[in-house]
């Protein structure tokens, strides 16, 4: 029997999991909701039942598996500490040992969605061949992954490249979930985004394609900005603004080669890379030899790669 490795991107909204040859190819992808509940208890028993159901269905067990990687919102140090993911509601937690004893004690290797990302795009997808990436996903929350000289920077508390919490608004009254105002994230994530509709639908007389939408989502904002909806396209400026200021920042600290978009939100498409890039090249004028903004090949699949790899390095 050939031997497996699984997968698993842990996001705020969804988890995203694969199942992995050893050579690397996806076998079989799939995911399930996030119970963010209770302070997100029932996450890790929820991606064990699942694993279990997976491979059952393919005749498969945890036995044909060699570990699992696993990419979780937050910051994560070495040990495998999670002090805290503010989209989940976790705290002190170790979810990596959590999940290999409920699985007989497979070898679970973890570290920050965004890392782990950044991993899976430099190995497989948009930043192939390169040695320095920065990689920033948009989802429910937002964060970045950087890679220098080949390896993930993770620092000394794990803080590297937590880019949703860097300041980027002033006038800011919204407490963020770290408990700081004016994160990027309160304002340029899936959430935030439909925050910044909802208050602007509110006060803006225009008629707008929002106006109708019951369960207004990031996807309908950029799809009424691609439209031609001038409330909607408004949105999408300003959320693209911030997305630039603190990614030209990202990229004047680490001079990456390439800074790919990826995320749920970034199914928005070249509309999104081209906007924020409008922004990011205003702050970068130092020289023109710095970064390109690209899209995530691996599209939405990048976190279940990078994971498959995290495990993949430690075990071969
Ligand atoms: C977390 C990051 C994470 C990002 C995207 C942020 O709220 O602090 O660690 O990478 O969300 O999930």
């Amino acid at each position: 029997m050939e031997q497996l490795c699984i997968g698993i991107d842990l996001g705020g909204t969804s988890i995203k999991m694969g199942i992995f040859s050893a050579d690397a190819k996806l076998l079989k992808k799939w995911e399930i909701p996030t119970d963010t509940s209770n302070k997100g208890e029932n996450i890790i028993k929820d991606i064990a039942k699942s694993i279990k159901k997976e491979l059952k269905a393919s005749d498969l067990s945890i036995m044909d598996c060699i570990g699992i990687g696993m990419g979780v919102p937050g910051p994560v140090l070495k040990s495998g500490y999670v002090k805290v993911c503010v989209n989940l509601g976790w705290k002190d937690v170790y979810p990596g040992r959590e999940l290999s004893d409920i699985l007989g004690g497979i070898a679970v290797y973890l570290g920050n969605d965004a890392n782990v990302a950044a991993l899976g795009e430099s190995w497989q997808g948009a930043a192939k061949d390169t040695q320095d990436t920065v990689l920033v996903t948009i989802g429910t929350g937002v964060g970045s992954g950087i890679i220098i000289d080949g390896k993930i920077v993770v620092g000394r508390h794990g803080l590297a490249g937590e880019i949703g919490h860097i300041h980027v608004e002033d006038n800011e009254s919204k407490q963020c979930n770290c408990g700081a105002y004016g994160c990027l994230e309160q304002l340029a994530s899936a959430t935030g985004i439909v925050r910044l509709a909802k208050a602007a639908l509110e006060k803006d007389k225009r008629s707008s394609l929002l106006q109708n939408i019951e369960k207004l989502t990031a996807k309908d904002v950029f799809d009424s900005a691609k439209a031609g909806d001038e409330v909607a396209m408004e949105i999408v400026q300003k959320v693209c603004a911030y997305l630039g200021v603190a990614i030209s920042k990202v990229s004047l600290t680490v001079d990456p080669e390439v800074i790919v978009i990826g995320g749920g939100v970034s199914k928005a498409g070249s509309f999104l890379t081209d906007l924020i890039k409008k922004e990011y090249l205003k702050y970068t004028t130092l020289s023109d030899e710095h970064a390109d903004i690209v899209l995530a090949q691996l599209g939405n699949d990048a976190g279940i790669y990078g994971a498959a790899k995290l495990a993949l390095s430690a075990l071969t």
